[in-house]
């Protein structure tokens, strides 16, 4: 059985991993029932407004979602499309996925930091599949980012609300069903500027657009990289109930977004799967560089956490090794960051232990992430204030592709370091906090051997002085 190492991560390959020669064929297929809904939509639009007068609407005013459910009856594969995607498979357990769902909050702080410095630093960047996808639409520039990962977020917080919200017709189905649009939109347009202009997109090399083997690794990223890779990192440990659970979940959702869904038939082979990704999707090259570089400048100095790049460099180490980190060009922090970093790890990591040990206060800490997110990521003035329908903004065009890009913010002005970066300073502090209670406890312990050490001496002697007395 051979051992594979990436980064920190190692595995050995089993007979549920997915062959080259399986994983090189889906790099070509794609979700042909979602582009042709998109292509059937859009004549549509183009229809009405022709009847209307005026002009097509821009793909990013385009409600596809609300055009699918109004016109659905007029075409056999609109209707094939709309009774799949609401169609609950017989494999679906609600009660299973009701459990998953508390997944994301119960280590909410845990899962947002591996999903970012993991998820979209290490695995994003490295995929060329889909980081080169992503700088052709425009979102990985820094004036972008940032709502692209608020409309990430979104989707993830809509499909973990309620039950009723990813049960079809919720507020996540609708959200999913969208994101299954945007996807098709996305590779629409990049394989009609690659058909009419050529020298765009490499589909032999890079395969098609928003692939079928990047749809599987996008849900193994979305769902079993923070039980494996980013959890165990920060000293967290999840229950195989929860893992089962949670995957369970994003089963489901690769159903309702057009992925094949047996890769995640059980925890076993949705782990065999994610850790097939690591070996046949990891290959980086120069947009893999834009793309770090870009998210470490959209998340550097953003109010009001004013983390620094340091930081979010020590923690890209920490989940993916420094081999990766130094290819994808990120700075080397010093060792202040990375303390830092691991007062961050100390802290949630404790937040769990605690929470392992008291289901009521695992019940309030869960309740308390659930709404504090939703208020800042949804419905906040500083998130999407109010929600987003995830429209086609950012429209792939000839000749445009985003380079390396700075961002706009200064970094904080306060002159003493202590309030600089509260954030980071408070996580210094857990750090030396934890020390000082390690070093106590060593303290204490080796006091207690010592204690121990003498009684023992002193009965031993006790022995020998009675059986010589006893001579
Ligand atoms: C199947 C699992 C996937 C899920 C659950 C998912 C999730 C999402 C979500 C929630 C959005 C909307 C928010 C945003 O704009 O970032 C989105 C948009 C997008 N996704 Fe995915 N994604 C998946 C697979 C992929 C793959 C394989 C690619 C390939 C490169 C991809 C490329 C994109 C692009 C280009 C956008 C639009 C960005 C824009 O508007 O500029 N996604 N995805």
């Amino acid at each position: 059985m051979t051992t594979h190492k990436v980064g920190h991560y190692s595995f050995k390959w089993t007979s549920q991993h997915m062959s080259k020669e399986e994983a090189e064929p889906l790099k070509h297929t794609y979700d042909e029932l979602g582009s042709y809904v998109v292509t059937k939509l859009q004549e549509i639009a183009q229809r009405n407004k022709n009847s209307e007068g005026g002009p097509v609407p821009p793909p990013c005013q385009m409600d596809l979602y609300g055009l699918l459910r109004d016109h659905r009856h007029e075409d056999e594969r609109l209707a094939q499309f709309w009774d799949e995607t609401h169609t609950v498979p017989e494999w679906v357990d609600w009660e299973q996925i009701e459990r998953g769902q508390k997944f994301l909050y119960r280590y909410a702080p845990g899962n947002l930091m591996g999903f970012a410095l993991q998820g979209f630093m290490g695995e994003n960047t490295a995929a060329p599949g889909i980081s080169e996808v992503l700088i052709r639409t425009g979102g990985f520039s820094t004036r972008t980012l940032l709502r692209r990962l608020l409309e990430t977020f979104q989707f993830l917080l809509q499909v973990t609300e309620s039950l009723d919200a990813v049960k079809p017709g919720g507020t996540g189905h609708i959200t999913t069903i969208r994101v299954r649009l945007l996807h098709s939109m996305v590779r629409e347009r990049i394989m009609r500027i690659e058909k009419t202009r050529g020298n765009y997109f490499d589909m032999e090399e890079l395969g098609a657009p928003v692939n079928t083997i990047g749809s599987i690794h996008s849900i193994t990223t979305f769902s079993c990289n923070h039980s494996w890779l980013q959890l165990p990192f920060m000293g967290v440990y999840p229950t195989e109930q929860e893992t089962t659970d949670y995957i369970a979940l994003f089963r489901y959702i690769a159903h309702v977004i057009g992925t094949p869904t047996q890769y995640f038939e059980t925890t076993a082979r949705a782990k065999a799967t994610m850790e097939s990704m690591l070996v046949h999707q990891f290959r980086l090259n120069e947009t893999s560089d834009v793309v770090a570089h870009n998210f470490v400048q959209t998340l550097t100095d953003l109010p009001p956490m004013n983390v620094s790049a340091q930081f979010i460099e020590a923690g890209s180490r920490v989940f993916n090794g420094d081999d990766l980190c130094d290819k994808i060009g990120l700075g080397r922090p010093s060792w202040y960051s990375y303390a830092c970093f691991r007062g961050f790890c100390w802290l949630v990591s404790a937040l769990a232990f605690l929470q392992h040990a008291s289901p009521m206060f695992d019940e309030y800490i869960t309740g308390f992430l659930k709404r504090t997110l939703h208020d800042v990521v949804i419905h906040s003035k500083n998130g999407l204030a109010g929600g987003s329908k995830l429209e086609f903004k950012h429209v792939p065009q000839y000749g445009k592709t985003v380079g390396k890009e700075g961002h706009e913010r200064s970094p904080p002005s306060s002159a003493s370091w202590i309030t600089r970066r509260p954030v980071e300073t408070f996580l210094f502090a857990c750090f030396v906090l934890g020390c000082l209670l390690f070093v106590t406890v060593m303290l204490l312990m080796s006091q207690a051997v010592g204690l121990l050490y003498m009684n023992l001496a002193q009965d031993q002697m006790l022995v020998i002085h009675e059986s010589h007395s006893f001579v």
